[in-house]
Formats: C-alpha cells, structure tokens, sequence
C-alpha cells in the first residue's frame, strides 16, 4: 500500500466518518480534553492496573493506559472471567486510554465496544517484542503487515463511538519509520505513542531509546505525539520534550521503580510501598501484581535484606503482604538511621549520567553493565542534544553492584515486555 492509494478497507471518507460520529474527539482536541497531559504511565501487562494508577496519579501521571488486553479474550461472549480480572476502573481513573492487542478487526472492535463510556480512548498495541505476540501475530509482528495494522485501526475509526490511538516501535530505516507512522495516521489513529526502540531491542539487549526517529514522527504526522524511551529522571522529562518536540513523554519501567517519576519528588519505597497498600485495600488487586509491584520498588533493598524476600515471595494475603511492608519499613528506617539523613540535592550524576541514591530511596533500574558497553555514550548524547549544557561531573564511581543480585532473568523480562 503506498500513501496516495486509497485501500479498499477505507469504507467511509473522512466527512462520512465525522458525519458519523460528530463529537467524537480527534487529535489535537483529543489530547486537549484529556487535559493536555504531558506525563503518561505506560501500558504495562499486570503492572499498570487500576491500583497501580492511581497511586500514579497522586504523583503527577496525567494520563495512564491500561496493560494491553487480548481483544479475543477480553470480548469473548461465553466467559467474562478475563475481563473482569483485568480491567478495573472507577471515577478517579481519568483519563485513561484502555489498550488492546489483536489481528482480527472483527474481535478489537467487540472487545473496544466494550470500555466505551469509561475509557477516553482505545489503543492498538504494535509495540510487543515478546515471542508469545510472535506466536499470536501481534504487536510488533504486525510490523510486517502494514495492511492488517492499517484494517485494524480503520476498523475503530470508522466504527467505534470513541477515538482509537496506537503505540509503535520504530525500524532502523528513519524513513520506514516515518511512512508507517503516516500510515497509522492515515487508518484513524488520532494520538501516535512511538516508543524509540527496534523490535530486536528487549531483554538484554534493551539499549536506549531513538530520540531522532521519535522527533522525525512528531515533524512528519498532524496528531500529537508521546515519547516513549530513556526516561531515568524527571529532568528527563523535559530533555525528552525539548530534543523530539513531543507532546507528551511516557514511561514504563522507571514508573514501576519510581512512582513519583512525574512528581519530581524523591521518595522512600516504604512510603510508596504504603500508599499502594492502602489503595489496594479501597481497590482490590491480584495479589500476583501488588508482589511484582513490591519487588520492583524494593529491587535495591531485597539483596541486602534477603530474609525479606522470601516474606514477600510467601505473601498470599493482603495481610501477609502489609505484614512485609511493615517489616521492610522498619528495617529501611534502620539503615537511614544508621546511615545518616540522605539529602535529595547533594546527590549528582556520575560519568556515566547516572545518580547514586540509599537503596531505601525511589530511583530508576540501571542495566549498569549492559548500558556501559553499549548505550551510556549515546545516553548522554541524548542529553547533549537536549540541553548544550555539560552533564554533571562526578568522581563517585559507579554504583556497587548489589542490583546483580536481584535476578537478571526478572528484569530482562520486565524490560523486554
Ligand atoms: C512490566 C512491563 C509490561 C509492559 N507491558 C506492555 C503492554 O502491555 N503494552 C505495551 O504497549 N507495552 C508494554 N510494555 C512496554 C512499555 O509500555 C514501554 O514501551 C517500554 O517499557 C519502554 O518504555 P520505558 O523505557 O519507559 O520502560 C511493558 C513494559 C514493562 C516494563
């Protein structure tokens, strides 16, 4: 399909779909109604639930998206067990952009039908790297179907009474990259979320995120665009804005280690760890998520107090897991007191870019070893181009590998996710 065909898939002309469907909101005023969010959680698979959002929220998230649902699951007419397991929502949980996986457009438009009225928005995930989407045909393995990506979101667009967005990859050819994202465009999607890495980049070789290629889209398509990729700090936020020129910026993984990302704040886990607890009592949550919720927050603490991990692993009750946090607390309120009060502002990056804070404190996770052979020269290129300013000099020495310790087999996988 080139850009100046018209697919036969196109039913409805634009004027005819905007005949159709007159308040339905698109791009700019989209993105307006949803309060102009320049800070957004990340679909996350078991990680960005109701709960987790909503503590999310508190800290200065705008806009969340649910974890990716399987349409054909979620929409299946004999058993609602999958969707009633999966999607929570309430009034507090606005806006909200619910995110589906599929290749059929018959089955993303029945399970999208179903969160109209509670979601703002209903995204196509083209973004999954892991081999069970391959197994599926789904995510990124649509990436070699330009045809069924652009069925499906025309299917929404042309068919569902809210706005359907999409989350892509980029490819290593920039203008591969920019003529699937005006393709996406052109099928309906009226926000474009481009997480800035290759299909090929996940588990170890995660690497960083293409800033370039994310800045190329927001310059080639009309509708706004978030940024998904590199974000460790909350300057990195703005680095992020000011080098692609995006809308908005994401983030996944550093929102699970740090939940006040988007504040700024720097907090303690236990505090974080606390405040999730007591919403997942308002709100309850598979427990399966609040253990995988606690051992990222905990990730620099668990080695060093691995009696602990194996209370968490153990926790099957929502006592049980309060019974933990409580033990954690007490023990980090320890190792601060023994310590000494750590002070936000006298910790500065390293050579490397990275900042060394107590194991007690919010902080990113850092694939050291991986991001020093590979990435952290383009780490801070990334910043050189977003700010002319030098980076930070620091004589401290990269952090001590206590983090090896928490299996690597675990974050490879919640990275590549
Ligand atoms: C635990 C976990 C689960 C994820 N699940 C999804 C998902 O459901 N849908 C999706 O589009 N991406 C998913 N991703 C990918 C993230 O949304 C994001 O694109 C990726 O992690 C890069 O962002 P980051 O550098 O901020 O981590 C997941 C990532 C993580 C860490």
């Amino acid at each position: 399909m080139t850009q100046t065909e018209r697919p036969a898939h196109f039913t409805l002309t634009e004027d005819e779909i905007k005949a159709k469907f007159p308040e339905r909101l698109r791009g700019y005023d989209l993105f307006r109604a949803m309060g102009s969010p320049k800070h957004i959680v990340a679909p996350m698979v078991d990680q960005s639930e109701l709960a987790w959002r909503m503590l999310s929220r508190r800290y200065g998230a705008d806009l969340c998206y649910t974890p990716m649902f399987h349409a054909k699951m979620f929409s299946d007419a004999k058993s609602s067990k999958y969707r009633d397991e999966q999607w929570q929502t309430n009034e507090t949980d606005k806006p909200v952009i619910v995110q589906f996986c599929a290749n059929e457009p018959d089955a993303l438009l029945a399970a999208a039908r179903l969160v109209v009225g509670e979601a703002d928005a209903v995204d196509l995930n083209l973004g999954c790297p892991q081999h069970i989407a391959k197994r599926g045909h789904y995510g990124s393995f649509l990436m070699e179907d330009w045809d069924l990506v652009s069925k499906l979101i025309r299917k929404l667009h042309e068919n569902l009474e809210i706005p359907v967005t999409a989350k892509i990859r980029v490819y290593p050819e920039l203008e591969k990259t920019i003529a699937y994202a005006k393709m996406v465009e052109a099928a309906g999607a009226q926000i474009i979320c481009v997480h800035g890495r290759l299909r090929e980049q996940k588990g170890h070789k995660t690497g960083l995120a293409d800033w370039d290629k994310i800045k190329a889209v927001k310059e080639a398509v009309s509708v706004p665009v978030f940024a998904n990729g590199n974000i460790l700090y909350h300057e990195d936020i703005q680095k992020c804005i000011d080098a692609t020129g995006v809308d908005g910026v994401m983030s996944a993984e550093t929102n699970l280690y740090n939940p006040a990302l988007f504040s700024g704040k720097v907090l303690p886990t236990w505090q974080m760890a606390e405040e999730y607890i007591e919403i997942c009592k308002q709100v309850p949550t598979k427990n399966s998520f609040v253990r995988g919720h606690l051992f990222k927050l905990f990730r620099y603490s668990l080695p060093i107090h691995t009696d602990l991990r194996q209370q968490l692993a153990q926790a099957r009750t929502p006592e049980e897991v309060e019974q933990f946090v409580g033990a954690m607390k007490k023990r980090l309120m320890e190792d601060e007191e023994k310590e000494g009060k750590f002070e936000p502002g006298s910790v500065v990056a390293d050579e490397f870019g990275y900042k060394k804070y107590p194991h007690w404190i919010c902080q990113p996770a850092l694939r050291f070893e991986h991001d020093k052979e590979h990435s952290q020269s383009k780490r801070l290129l990334n910043e050189a181009k977003a700010s002319p300013a030098k980076p930070e000099e620091s004589k401290k020495t990269a952090r001590e590998d206590v983090e090896e310790a928490d299996s690597n087999a675990k974050r490879q996988k919640v990275a590549a996710a």
